[in-house]
């Protein structure tokens, strides 16, 4: 089976998220979020219904009822191999919108029933890059001492630290703590996918990502995570009671429990993602002359393997 990802499916994977990321860019500054999602959707799920899969899909753009395409169940794929897939077309659809950095196409391919089936909730995170032993964040513990572990397994002072936040209310707490500890915030206005991705690159200059987002974003980071290396803690929040019975549907049993790295992502994966806009790990979609530029990178776990894959695209055959 994991032969078998690999072999068939690493380069298939970057078509998919290319053909997504490709759609999206049209709307790049347009003010539309929504028509920026609806043309990454369509493109995506096209994508996929010609893969040689019998994909289903675990995390989407929503339940059946909300989402037209691509929701939570939905089979894809050409008939193959079974896989179980996690997606998000469009991810940054704020930052498409309005043609600000790190709009992504993403995607992971895993053996079925390895994904953690997490509901559209937000989720608590805390991501480190590789290199480290274990057991040096906690979610649980307060931001300040997370940064001071860190520091230290690093052989750093606080003060040579750099987190990386949602701009958002509900951090205001965190980034107290976090700047208390003598560490530096770098803000973002949206995609964390990104963002715990930052923390396995050095260049990004990020060490550490912290605080609430998307809880299917979790679980696409964390099968990047599972490819390149790294740590990461999470827990669901649930804000209204609707949101445990959603998890509940979704075989979710114990509502506080916090998933590590292996508990969100269990088994063999391949993460592929494409820029949208501009980004500090990919650039995004360009038009030169004729032609339609695109960078991807597509990763395994398996092997730990991670290609970057530049595409040119002749207009009127992209995809
Ligand atoms: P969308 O592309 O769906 O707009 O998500 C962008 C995003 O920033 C995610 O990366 C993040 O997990 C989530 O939104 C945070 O949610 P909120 O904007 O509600 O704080």
């Amino acid at each position: 089976m994991a032969q078998g990802l690999d072999r068939a499916f690493a380069l298939e994977a970057v078509r998919v998220t290319e053909a997504a990321a490709i759609a999206a860019a049209k709307q790049i500054g347009r003010g539309d979020e929504h028509a920026a999602d609806h043309a990454a959707v369509e493109a995506m799920r096209a994508a996929f219904n010609i893969l040689p899969i019998e994909g289903t899909v675990v995390i989407g753009e929503g339940e059946r009822d909300e989402a037209p395409m691509l929701f939570i169940g939905e089979k894809v794929g050409a008939g193959g191999l079974a896989v179980d897939i996690a997606l998000d077309p469009l991810e940054g659809t704020t930052l498409t919108a309005k043609a600000l950095p790190n709009a992504l196409a993403v995607m992971a391919m895993a053996e079925p029933g390895t994904l953690l089936n997490a509901p559209d909730t937000y989720m608590d995170k805390i991501a480190i890059g590789p290199g480290y032993k274990d057991s040096v964040i906690d979610l649980d513990a307060d931001p300040a001492d997370n940064i001071v572990s860190l520091a230290n397994a690093k052989g750093v002072p606080p003060s040579e630290i750099t987190a990386l936040i949602l701009d958002r209310p509900r951090h205001s707490a965190i980034i107290e703590s976090v700047r208390k500890a003598g560490a530096a915030v770098r803000l973002i206005t949206d995609g964390d996918v990104a963002g715990v991705i930052a923390t396995t690159d050095p260049q990004t200059g990020i060490d550490i990502y912290l605080g609430q987002g998307g809880a299917p974003e979790g679980v696409l980071a964390a099968a990047a995570l599972r490819c390149v290396g790294g740590q990461m803690q999470t827990r669901l929040v649930f804000r209204k009671p609707e949101e445990r019975e959603r998890a509940a549907k979704l075989g979710i049993a114990d509502f506080d429990r916090k998933y590590a790295l292996m508990d969100l992502v269990r088994g063999d994966v391949i993460f592929a993602a494409t820029g949208v806009t501009d980004g500090s790990m990919l650039s995004g979609v360009h038009i030169e002359g004729e032609h339609i530029l695109t960078e991807s990178v597509v990763m395994r776990s398996a092997t730990h393997t991670v290609r970057w894959i530049k595409g040119k695209h002749l207009r009127g055959h992209a995809g």
